[in-house]
C-alpha cells in the first residue's frame, strides 16, 4: 500500500480590478448575465460567460422548471450554446458569477459536480483546457488554469474505450 497526493494551486484576486482588462471585462459580462437566468424557485440567479478561441463570447444562464430536477445550470446552457452556434471551437476562459437575490453574492462559488463533469468533458472533446475564473457579484474572483483541476479521478471518455 502506499499513498498519493493531488493537490493544485489557484490564484485568488481580491477584486476584479486586478484582473486584466479582457478578463475584468468579462467577468463583469458574467455578472451581467445574472439577469438572464430563470431562476423563480431558488431565486439563485448565475451568470456564465466564455471565450473562445476565435474570440466569440458565448452565455448561459441557469434555466428552472416547476418540475425541479429539469432545470438546468448555467454552465451546461453555456457549453450546450458554445456547441451549436460554434461547434469544435475550443473555450479559452470561462466566467461564473451568481446573484444571490435571498442573500449574499461576495464569494465566489465553484461549479457543481455535474457540470464540473461536463466542462471536463468539454476540455477532453476539444483538446484544449478551460481557464475558470468563479467570483460573486462583487469580491474575490478566484482563478484556475484548468476547469477539470475541480474534477480530480474523474470519470472520462478514455474510459469507456478500456
Ligand atoms: N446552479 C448553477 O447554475 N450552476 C452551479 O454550478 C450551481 C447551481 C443553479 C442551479 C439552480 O438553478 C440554482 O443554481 C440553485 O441551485
Amino acid at each position: 500500500m502506499y499513498k498519493q497526493t493531488i493537490q493544485f494551486e489557484y490564484e485568488v484576486f481580491d477584486t476584479i480590478e486586478e484582473l486584466s482588462t479582457e478578463d475584468k471585462m468579462l467577468m463583469e459580462e458574467a455578472r451581467k448575465a445574472t439577469a438572464l437566468a430563470y431562476a423563480p424557485y431558488s431565486k439563485f440567479k448565475v451568470g456564465a460567460v466564455a471565450i473562445l478561441n476565435n474570440g466569440e463570447i458565448v452565455k448561459g444562464s441557469n434555466q428552472e422548471n416547476a418540475s425541479y430536477p429539469v432545470g438546468i445550470c448555467a454552465e451546461r446552457t453555456l457549453l450546450g450554446n458554445a456547441a451549436i452556434l460554434f461547434p469544435e471551437v475550443p473555450i479559452k476562459s470561462l466566467y461564473i458569477s451568481y446573484h444571490n437575490t435571498v442573500g449574499k453574492s461576495n464569494e465566489p462559488i465553484s461549479p457543481c459536480g455535474m457540470c464540473r463533469q461536463a466542462i471536463s468533458e468539454y476540455e477532453h472533446r476539444t483538446h484544449q483546457k478551460i481557464k475558470l475564473f468563479i467570483s460573486g457579484m462583487e469580491g474575490k474572483v478566484f482563478v484556475f488554469e484548468q476547469a477539470s483541476l475541480l474534477l480530480p479521478l474523474s470519470f472520462s471518455p478514455i474510459n469507456l474505450l478500456g
